[in-house]
């Protein structure tokens, strides 16, 4: 039996992804939550003849207790999107509050399950959730990710053209860091099957994967950022998690994690100097079991973008746990 739940279920990631989710059959209950329009999300997608069984709650009759009691793993999209010039970091007012508050839920009523954070500034968020889990004494650093996965996916599309592939799929495509601008290091050196990149074009496909977000908010125009590959990347993690923890083998996918929390996370963070990265990661049946060193192996011009993350992702972080630490003044 496997409860998935959704957390911002009603918005413009978590409506898709609650769909996906749905119509999976490695779902046997789907809980839906959110501040507005969940009983009629649920209502939605209950008329779907799939196996997992569909409940929406909001915010009263402790709809957020109701929604994660029991839960294996924890989705949680919630938060405001992008608009036209804003940055990932532009969001953390809004959104690093709301991750804190649904963090305390899990803290209290799913403290066992597998959470994963997609809500922006991702860099920030997950370390905010970390925070939460660890003040109430239940964080367990191979149970909480952050999505990255929405970079591997366009890693995968933008390098079809160099590829060949019919599939963009089939090309595998480690990407590291975080998950915001030049936080964003895709190794094309280390893709497999093997990708020759002209060095004219590399430039360019390096800032299109890291900026790729920012053209479906410019597109949108004003509508928001993206949602539908953000919901079908969202899924593709989740699934993942899902089959590790059932106890398929072999399966790793790049994920920000806690790395000193994770098997073979100390040696990356004495490289990186930082607590939370994005890293290929070996999931199983307890979450992420191992975390893979691809460091070593860089080309150069791939270390110079790797140093520019890092800087970037310091200040994120901190900014995330100095939140919980130091409450801004309401
Ligand atoms: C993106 O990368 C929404 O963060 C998401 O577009």
């Amino acid at each position: 039996m496997v409860k998935a739940v959704v957390l911002g279920a009603s918005g413009g990631i978590g409506q898709p992804l609650s769909l996906l989710l749905k119509a999976s059959p490695l779902v046997d209950e789907l809980a839906l939550y959110d501040v507005v329009n969940t009983p009629g999300v649920a209502a939605d997608l209950s008329h779907i003849s799939s196996i997992a069984k569909v409940s929406g709650y909001l915010p009263a009759d402790d709809g957020l207790k109701h929604a994660l009691t029991g839960a294996d793993i924890v989705v949680i999209p919630a938060g405001i999107p992008r608009k036209p010039g804003m940055t990932r970091d532009d969001l953390f007012k809004i959104n690093a509050g709301i991750v804190q508050t649904l963090a305390k839920g899990i803290a209290e009523h799913s403290p066992k399950a597998f959470v994963l954070i997609i809500s922006n500034p991702v860099n920030s968020t997950v370390p905010i959730a970390a925070e939460v889990l660890k003040a109430a004494g239940v964080f367990d650093p191979k149970r909480v990710f952050g999505v990255t996965t929405l970079d591997v996916v366009r890693s995968e599309t933008f390098t079809q053209e160099f590829t060949g592939q019919k599939d963009p799929a089939q090309t595998v495509i480690p990407v590291i860091g975080g998950h915001s601008g030049e936080t964003i290091v895709p190794l094309f050196s280390q893709a497999k099957p093997a990708v020759t990149i002209p060095a004219d074009r590399y430039d360019t496909l390096i800032n299109r994967v890291q900026f790729g977000g920012d053209e479906v908010v410019k597109a949108k125009d004003g509508a928001g950022s993206a949602t539908l590959s953000m919901a079908y990347a969202g899924f593709r993690f989740a699934q993942s998690v899902i089959k590790a923890a059932k106890g398929e083998k072999g399966i790793v996918e790049p994920t920000f994690i806690y790395l000193p929390g994770v098997e073979g996370g100390d040696a990356i963070r004495k490289q990186t100097g930082v607590d939370f990265f994005s890293v290929p990661v070996e999931l199983g049946t307890s979450g992420a079991e191992k975390a893979i060193d691809i460091l070593g192996v860089v080309t150069d011009q791939e270390k110079k973008l790797i140093d520019t993350a890092i800087q970037g992702l310091k200040g994120n972080i901190e900014k995330g746990i100095d939140f919980v630490k130091n409450p801004p003044a309401k």
